[in-house]
């Protein structure tokens, strides 16, 4: 298994009504209210599953450079999220090794979460580079990361699922296990599906 992200072939846009997210307002990190926005599909396939979303966030990028943080989410405990990025051809997602005794620093995000930051001297390496495809993924939301974004807007959906049973986020591996037979079977496989549209808006 890629610990870092998987796609998973799941033919469901995020968003209800297929909203396009480029159309939302150009914040870097915002969260979306899930009864507003979230597609009822998922809701109730989720539910099916013994699962609920606890927040939508959106992570949007207009302007070029942009600039990103490396950082883990929470306090950097596994937690796995599922991820749509719309428009952003040629950017792409990295994590990263931090170097030993780096603890970053704690900070709390633009939407009010909480992250650990790490400077670019903090890194000892990249571990893996992740292109976006027309496909959602499950992403380790755990483990030092950043999205390094291209000169096309960009904006990345992230879903955040919870046990219903005990309210405890999932981690990446039972996200990847809870959409099983979404997955698709090898990299390079396309979907049989189209999955979701990204239609293209004009740079102001
Ligand atoms: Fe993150």
């Amino acid at each position: 298994m890629n610990i870092y992200c998987t796609e998973i072939n799941f033919n469901l846009h995020p968003l209800r009504g297929n909203f396009n997210p480029l159309f939302l307002p150009q914040i870097s990190h915002q969260l979306l209210d899930v009864k507003t926005f979230l597609n009822p599909q998922i809701g109730n396939l989720l539910k099916n599953l013994g699962v609920y979303i606890y927040i939508i966030e959106a992570f949007s990028q207009w302007k070029y450079p942009w600039t990103n943080y490396i950082h883990v989410d929470s306090q950097g405990q596994d937690i796995g999220k599922i991820n749509w990025v719309f428009g952003g051809k040629d950017s792409y997602n990295q994590w990263f090794q931090i170097k030993p005794g780096s603890e970053g620093t704690p900070s709390i995000t633009q939407a009010n979460t909480g992250s650990v930051r790490y400077t670019l001297d903090e890194v000892d390496q990249t571990l893996y580079t992740y292109h976006a495809r027309n496909l959602p993924f499950v992403f380790q939301a755990g483990i030092p990361h950043c999205a390094i974004p291209s000169e096309n807007p960009r904006c990345c959906i992230s879903l955040v699922p919870k046990w219903i049973h005990n309210h405890q986020s999932l981690k990446y591996s039972e996200c990847v296990d809870l959409f099983l037979s979404y997955l698709v079977a090898d990299a390079g496989l396309e979907p049989t599906t189209g999955a979701y549209e990204t239609p293209e808006i004009p740079l102001l």
